[in-house]
C-alpha cells in the first residue's frame, strides 16, 4: 500500500507515520517534475551500465558491471558514440553510467522491426559474452527517467511487479546460449487530464528476443524468424539488431508510475522477523533495565545508609555494622572510574566520527521515510548521504574535541587534524584501492577520476573546515567535569570471571545489536549485490531503532558488571564490545559470500570483501560510539547519585 500525493497534508503524514503497515514502504514525493510530450515528440531512451543480476538459480558470479558501450559488446551506438548524460553525485557513486542511445522513440508512434546496426562478433568476444549470459547480466535502459524492466511474478506472495533491467541472453534447457538481438519495447502512456494532446510516460517494459535473420528484414520478419542467435566460440558470428516499439494507453497516473517497481520482497518474513526481534529485544531490555534499576537502587540506598552509620559510629556503636561489608561493588572504584583511558586521542576521534555517522544515518532514514529518497529521484540516497556526512563534519569535530578535552588530552592540535582525516581517510584509501581494481578490469563500476576529485574537494573544502570550526568551539567550551574526584594512585584490578574477560564479553555484547538488524541486513545486501531496488525504509527505521536500544542496553549491562567486579577500565571496553557488532556484520558478509555468491575471478572477490570490510568498519565505529555514550551517561548518573566523602 502506498500513499501518493504531491503534497501530503500534515494529517496524512501523521497517519502514515503512525500506521505501521504504511511504514513498510513509506510514501514518496514525486522527485522530478513530469515531462509531457505531444504526439510524435521524440522521447529519449538512455542506456545505463550492464549489471550482474545472478544466474537462473539466483547465484551471483560477478560483481563487475560494464559500460553499455564496452567495446566487446559492440552494441549499436548513436552517431558520434553514446554521450554521457548529466547525473548526480550519488547516482555516479552507486554505479549509474547513463548515456544516450541509438533508439529513436516517438510519442504514440508504433514501429515494427526497425533495423539497427549489424555487428560481427569474433571468437573472444563470443566467449566473453556467452560467459556473461551464463552468469546472468542485465541491460538497463531508461525512458523518461523510468527504468525499462520485465514483468516478474514474486512466487512467494504471488504478486506481479516490474523488475528493472532485462537479460542480455539466456541459457536454454538444451544447453544452447541465446543472445538477444531484438527488443520489443512496450511503453505505457497516459493522457494528461484536461490537457488534450499531452502525454506522459508511465511504464516501460522491454521484452528481449533472439532472432536469427536470413535475408532482408521487413516489418514482419521480427516475429517470424524461427531460430535463435548463438554466438559461435569457434568463428565469426554476424548479428543484426532490431527493435519494435508499441505505445499502449494506460490508466496509471504519472504520480503512481513507480509503484510497480517498489516491490517489497517477502514482507511476511520481514514482518515476522521484525516482530520476533522486537519482542525479544523489548523483553530483554525491560528485564535488564528492571533488574539493573532495582540493584542500583538497593546499592545506592545501602551506600547512603552506610554513610549514615559511619557518621553514627563517631558517637556510639551500631548494631548493623557487623553484617555489612563497608564498601563493596561499584562504589569501591569511585576514585578510578573517571580515570582517563589509554589512547584518549584515538578514542575521541572515533567518538567524533561515530557521532557524525549516527546523526547522518538518523537523518538519512528520516528523509527516506518522508519520501525524499524514492528511487524516482535517481541517486538521491547517495547524494544525501555524502552531503549529510560532509555538513555533519561540524558535529564530528565538536564531539571529538569536547571528549578529548574532557579526557584531559594534551595534543589538541593533533585531535583537530585527525578527526576529519583519519576515518574518512581510511575509507577513501580503501575505496580508491578498490577503484583501481575495477579500473584494471575495465569495469564501469570504477568511479571516474573527476568524481574522485569532486569528493576530495567536498571533503577538504567543506567537511574539514566545518570540523575545524566544531573543534574550535568545543575547545573553547569548558571540559565536562566528572561527578567524583579521581584518586592519585590507581587501584589494583582484581582478576575477573571468564565471561567478563575482554574477548568473551565482546562476543556476547556485539551479538545482540547484530541480531536486531540481521534480517534487514540480508535484504539490504541482496539489493546491493543483485541490483534490486531497496525501498523498505520503514523496516530499516524500526531496525535502526532496535539496534540502538539493544546496543545501549547490553553495553550498560556489561559496564555495570565490570564496575561491580571492580574493573574500572570501562571506556575502551564499552566501545570495543559494542563495536564488535561490526565484526559480526563482516562475518555475516563472509557467510553470504560462501552461500549466496560464487564469484569467479580474483577482482570480484577482492571487491566484495573490500566493500564488506569498509561497511563493517563504519558499523564498528557507529555501534562502538552508541555503546560508549550509553555507558558514559550511565556511569555519570550512578556516581553522581551516591555520596562520597
Ligand atoms: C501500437 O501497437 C499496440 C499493440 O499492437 C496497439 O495496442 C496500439 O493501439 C498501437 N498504438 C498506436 C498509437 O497505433
Amino acid at each position: 500500500m502506498q500513499l501518493q500525493s504531491h503534497a501530503p497534508s500534515g494529517a496524512t503524514l501523521l497517519i502514515s507515520l503512525l500506521a505501521l503497515p504504511q511504514l513498510t514502504s513509506a510514501f514518496y514525493l514525486p522527485g522530478v517534475a513530469p515531462t509531457s510530450y505531444k504526439q510524435d515528440d521524440a522521447v529519449p531512451l538512455y542506456v545505463n551500465a550492464i549489471r550482474p543480476v545472478g544466474d537462473a538459480d539466483s547465484v551471483l558470479h560477478s560483481v563487475l558491471s560494464w559500460d553499455y558501450y564496452h567495446p566487446t559488446f559492440q552494441f549499436c551506438a548513436p552517431e558520434g558514440g553514446g554521450q554521457p548524460v548529466g547525473e548526480s553525485l550519488g547516482s555516479i557513486l552507486f554505479g549509474d553510467r547513463i548515456k544516450t542511445s541509438a533508439f529513436e522513440l516517438k510519442m504514440k508512434h508504433n514501429e515494427t522491426c526497425k533495423k539497427q546496426c549489424e555487428v560481427t562478433y569474433g571468437k573472444n568476444a563470443a566467449q566473453f559474452i556467452n560467459q556473461q549470459i551464463q552468469e546472468g547480466v542485465s541491460l538497463n535502459w531508461l525512458v523518461d527517467g523510468l527504468p525499462a524492466g520485465q514483468k516478474t511474478i514474486d512466487v512467494l506472495s504471488d504478486t506481479e511487479f516490474t523488475n528493472p533491467g532485462f537479460l542480455l541472453g539466456e541459457q536454454l534447457d538444451d544447453g544452447r546460449i541465446k543472445f538477444n538481438n531484438h527488443y520489443d519495447i512496450v511503453i505505457e502512456y497516459h493522457e494528461v487530464n484536461g490537457n488534450d494532446g499531452q502525454y506522459r510516460v508511465v511504464g516501460v517494459i522491454v521484452q528481449p528476443e533472439s532472432r536469427k535473420y536470413t535475408g532482408e528484414i521487413g516489418p514482419d520478419t521480427c516475429n517470424t524468424a524461427p531460430d535463435i542467435v548463438e554466438l559461435s566460440e569457434t568463428g565469426d558470428t554476424k548479428v543484426r539488431f532490431t527493435y519494435s516499439v508499441y505505445w499502449i494507453e494506460s490508466s496509471t497516473a504519472w504520480a503512481t508510475r513507480w509503484d510497480k517497481y517498489l516491490h517489497v520482497y517477502d514482507p511476511k518474513i520481514q514482518w515476522f522477523s521484525l516482530i520476533n526481534s522486537s519482542v525479544i529485544v523489548i523483553f530483554l531490555v525491560l528485564t535488564v533495565m528492571s533488574v539493573l534499576v532495582r540493584a542500583l537502587k538497593k546499592d545506592i540506598a545501602r551506600y547512603n545508609r552506610l554513610d549514615q552509620i559511619n557518621l553514627d559510629d563517631l558517637s556510639g556503636t551500631s548494631v548493623l555494622e557487623d553484617g555489612v561489608q563497608e564498601d563493596s561493588g561499584w562504589k569501591l572504584v569511585h576514585g578510578d572510574v573517571f580515570r582517563n583511558p589509554s589512547h584518549p586521542l584515538l578514542l575521541s576521534v572515533f567518538l567524533g566520527n561515530g557521532t557524525q555517522l549516527f546523526v547522518m544515518a538518523g537523518f538519512t532514514i528520516a528523509f527516506a521515510l518522508l519520501g525524499f529518497l524514492s528511487p524516482s529521484n535517481r541517486g538521491s540516497l547517495g547524494t544525501i548521504m555524502v552531503l549529510l556526512y560532509t555538513v555533519l563534519g561540524f558535529v564530528g569535530g565538536y564531539t571529538s574535541a569536547r571528549m578529548y578535552k574532557s579526557l584531559q588530552g594534551e595534543k589538541w592540535k593533533l585531535n583537530i587534524i585527525l578527526t576529519p582525516l583519519l576515518v574518512p581517510g581510511i575509507v577513501f584509501a580503501v575505496f580508491f584501492l578498490l577503484d583501481l581494481f575495477l579500473w584494471a578490469e575495465e569495469s564501469s563500476g570504477a568511479v571516474p577520476f573527476t568524481t574522485m576529485l569532486v569528493l576530495i574537494f567536498i571533503w577538504f573544502l567543506i567537511s574539514v573546515p566545518l570540523s575545524f570550526a566544531g573543534s574550535w568551539l568545543a575547545f573553547r567550551a569548558p571540559a565536562i567535569e566528572p561527578p567524583v574526584r579521581t584518586n592519585q594512585i590507581p587501584r589494583q584490578i582484581p582478576p575477573v570471571t571468564t565471561y567478563l574477560k575482554p574477548i568473551p564479553s565482546m562476543l556476547l555484547v556485539g551479538l545482540l545489536p547484530f541480531g536486531a538488524i540481521f534480517v534487514e541486513l540480508y535484504f539490504i545486501m541482496t539489493s546491493i549485490w543483485f541490483s534490486r531496488i531497496y525501498y523498505m525504509f520503514g523496516f530499516l527505521f524500526l531496525c535502526y531503532g532496535l539496534m540502538i536500544i539493544t546496543c545501549a542496553a547490553v553495553t550498560v549491562l556489561l559496564v555495570y558488571f565490570l564496575l561491580c567486579a571492580e574493573n574500572y577500565n570501562w571506556q575502551w571496553r564499552a566501545f570495543l564490545a559494542a563495536g564488535t557488532s561490526g565484526g559480526y556484520i563482516f562475518l555475516n558478509a563472509l557467510i553470504y559470500w560462501v552461500t549466496k555468491l560464487s564469484l569467479s575471478g580474483f577482482a570480484g572477490s577482492v571487491l566484495y570483501i573490500g566493500y564488506s570490510a569498509l561497511i563493517s568498519f563504519l558499523f564498528f565505529i557507529l555501534t562502538g560510539t552508541i555503546g560508549y555514550f550509553a555507558s558514559w551517561l550511565f556511569v555519570r548518573k550512578i556516581y553522581s547519585s551516591i555520596k562520597i566523602d
